[in-house]
């Protein structure tokens, strides 16, 4: 007995000797939208799109210049590539010549749904860029040569992969186009299904750690409350002062989004799927700013942004000349109005990490496969009976 527990903490040490967070992946991909976006929209845009130029002041609090980021420093998985270890991702839109640890597929302003949909059924009167979900899965697989120059097999085995976020888009372009909340809601179980089609497809390729952020409370952005402060009632408004029907749909997707990650986890057990909560964080700052070092009157305006109620002003966005960004940004939850702050960021992708905002935590969906490796080597010892 004793020397089984002795036998159980040396391979502890080991394991955890290979496996230091630092180590454990050695790459990380993510499609997703402008949450995540480290540089693609403003490569693939017009540049005479006036929206979200991501000119100074963008990047201020940790580049010191502007990167690509809608942001004024790191976005969530800035902070997850630091945690393990990795770099911090490039936009695959740069063309690097070095993907083997990892690229950001994600574009601002990327759907779940094809734009064809969009563009058919006329709901969007603007051209969407061509980069919804599928798409760029499709620049993933056209990568893959590159990012497995030593062969297929195994490739992803210690990648670790993000698909999204997705959806609030979608919502965003529904609602903008006047439908209804039942509406907007009808288009949950399409959009969930295109996500949970990225996973398996990703799975089916090798990805063994998938992990599929949640919509966040976007009746609680500043540009929505502002866009939509005219056609809003009272009592259209929760006791944080957010729009309760967006947060009803969110909410919703996130819901239908869970209970098919319950499933997937059935269908392929070798997997590691963890449910990223998006919408918790986001809501436990804005329920008690000042215990996050936000005045209660800033929590639901923008730091940079052109003013306004919400300083929210669609003809003085962040990053056009004359409008400028609060004095710290760590002091507000949204950046420019739609995107957050870093210091929002760098909160949720704690909670993502180590819980409670994950499900189940990242490093503890770690620590369960090498728990799980640990009681196959232990039993192979046993049944040869060395002890
Ligand atoms: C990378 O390649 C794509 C497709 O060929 C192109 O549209 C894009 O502009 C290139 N990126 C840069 C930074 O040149
Ligand atoms: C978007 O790109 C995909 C893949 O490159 C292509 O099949 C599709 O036709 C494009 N859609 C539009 C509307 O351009
Ligand atoms: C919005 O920006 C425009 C252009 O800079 C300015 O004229 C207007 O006063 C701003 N509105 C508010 C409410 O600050």
């Amino acid at each position: 007995m004793a020397l089984t527990l002795l036998f159980s903490s040396l391979l502890l040490f080991c394991l955890n000797g290979v496996s230091s967070d630092s180590s454990y992946f050695t790459s990380l991909f993510t499609p997703g939208d402008s949450y995540f976006d480290t540089g693609n929209f403003l490569i693939m845009a017009d540049p005479a799109i006036p929206e979200y130029n991501g000119n100074p002041p963008y990047g201020m609090t940790f580049f010191g210049r502007p990167t690509g980021r809608l942001c004024d420093g790191r976005v969530t998985v800035d902070f997850i590539a630091e945690q393990f270890g990795l770099p911090l991702l490039q936009a695959s839109m740069l063309n690097s010549s070095d993907v083997s640890k990892g690229v950001n597929f994600a574009v601002g302003g990327a759907t779940a749904i094809d734009i064809d949909f969009y563009e058919r059924s006329k709901l969007v009167p603007y051209k969407l860029l061509n980069s919804s979900l599928t798409v760029q899965l499709g620049w993933f697989e056209e990568l893959m040569p590159e990012i497995c120059t030593a062969g297929r097999r195994y490739c992803f085995s210690n990648a670790l992969f993000f698909v999204g976020e997705f959806g609030v888009k979608d919502y965003d372009l529904l609602w903008n186009a006047g439908k209804t909340e039942d509406e907007v809601r009808s288009y949950v179980p399409k959009v969930v299904k295109i996500i949970v089609m990225a996973v398996e497809r990703l799975i089916s390729e090798g990805a063994i750690y998938v992990v599929v952020p949640g919509n966040p409370p976007n009746g609680c952005s500043p540009i929505v409350l502002a866009t939509r402060s005219s056609l809003s009632r009272m009592e259209d408004y929760d006791h944080i002062g957010c729009l309760r029907d967006i947060n009803h749909v969110a909410r919703y997707h996130n819901f239908v989004l869970r209970e098919a990650l319950d499933h997937l986890r059935g269908k392929y057990p070798h997997a590691r799927i963890v449910f990223a909560d998006f919408y918790n964080p986001i809501i436990s700052i804005l329920e008690n700013p000042s215990h996050f070092g936000v005045a209660d009157s800033d929590a639901l305006r923008a730091c940079c942004g052109g003013g306004g109620q919400y300083n929210w002003n669609t003809s003085a966005i962040c990053g056009m000349p004359g409008v400028s960004a609060c004095k710290d940004p760590t002091t507000y939850v949204s950046w420019d109005g739609v995107h957050y702050t870093e210091a929002t960021y760098q909160y949720i992708a704690n909670g993502w990490l180590y819980g409670p905002f994950a499900d189940p935590p990242i490093m503890s969906a770690i620590s369960y496969t090498r728990e799980d490796l640990i009681k196959n080597i232990t039993s192979n010892i046993r049944s040869s009976r060395i002890y």
